[in-house]
């Protein structure tokens, strides 16, 4: 079944700086995802992966395009609903993690995990319970369970937010380079994390620039370049590179 049916999306940069020149971050991408996938963005850097996943959270107001998220019994179009729709889709249904981790609030690592569990409706108790598990399965040690993630490493932060984006289930999870800051051991913990989490429901869609991972976690991968759609594969057909 088609999740999310992305027709013609594109955004663009208006750069006043640069005496109102324009620079395309998307350019007329189309493609569908199934319910249940795992697709991996790849690309150069500079392609487009990052403005892909910020038009479909709506962290940028797409320039042109749709993208119809069809919940089984309504279909919504993420590119231009209202702002109050995009709040509610962001409280149950989409997940995202940025490439960035610039969102650092001054609560202990084990409550920014359990938030979203808590207005979920889960008892606190539980909550924390739930989110000590995820930070250990993600190697993060206990002594900083309790400890604000601003004086995290990078890792450490990566961590913190995947286990918190990951602790809902979102129907549908956007993930920008999550693993990037991890060592190989902990990468490894995060995919088998990923993978014995969520359910078979939960679509993901992750950006990522290790071969290894998304040989690992991938069912297709989508290959962008220039902002423009290259290939969209099955991962068995993606070598790692050029993907004609
Ligand atoms: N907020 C913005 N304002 C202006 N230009 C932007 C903005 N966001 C992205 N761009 C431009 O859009 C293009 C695509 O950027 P994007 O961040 O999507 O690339 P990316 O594939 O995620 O790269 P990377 O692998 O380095 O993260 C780039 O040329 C970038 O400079
Ligand atoms: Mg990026």
């Amino acid at each position: 079944m088609t999740v999310l049916s992305i027709e013609g999306l594109s955004k663009t940069f208006d750069m006043h700086v640069l005496g109102d020149t324009e620079v395309v971050g998307l350019d007329d991408v189309s493609f569908d995802v199934h319910e249940g996938e795992f697709l991996a963005i790849v690309g150069e850097s500079g392609s487009g992966k990052s403005s892909l996943l910020k038009c479909l959270y709506r962290t940028y107001d797409p320039t042109a395009g749709r993208v119809l998220y069809h919940d089984g019994t309504n279909e919504i179009d993420l590119a231009s609903c209202d702002d109050r729709t995009v709040m509610a889709l962001r409280e149950d249904t989409v997940g995202y993690t940025s490439q960035f981790l610039d969102e650092i609030p001054r609560v202990p690592a084990v409550d920014v995990v359990a938030r979203p569990l808590v207005e979920q409706g889960m008892a606190t108790a539980d909550a924390r319970e739930q989110a000590r598990e995820l930070l250990d399965a993600l190697h993060v040690p206990e002594e900083l369970w309790e400890a604000y993630p601003a004086t995290f490493s990078g890792g450490e932060r990566q961590r913190v937010n995947l286990a918190q984006a990951l602790a809902p289930k979102p129907d549908l999870l956007l993930l920008d380079e999550p693993t990037s800051a991890l060592d190989p051991e902990t990468r490894q913990a995060a995919i088998e994390l990923l993978d014995s989490y969520l359910d078979d429901e939960t679509t993901v869609i992750g950006v990522f620039h290790n071969t290894d991972v998304v040989e690992t976690v991938a069912d297709r991968v989508v290959a962008l370049d220039n902002g423009q759609l290259q290939a969209v594969v099955p991962v068995a057909e993606y070598d790692g590179g050029v993907v004609s």
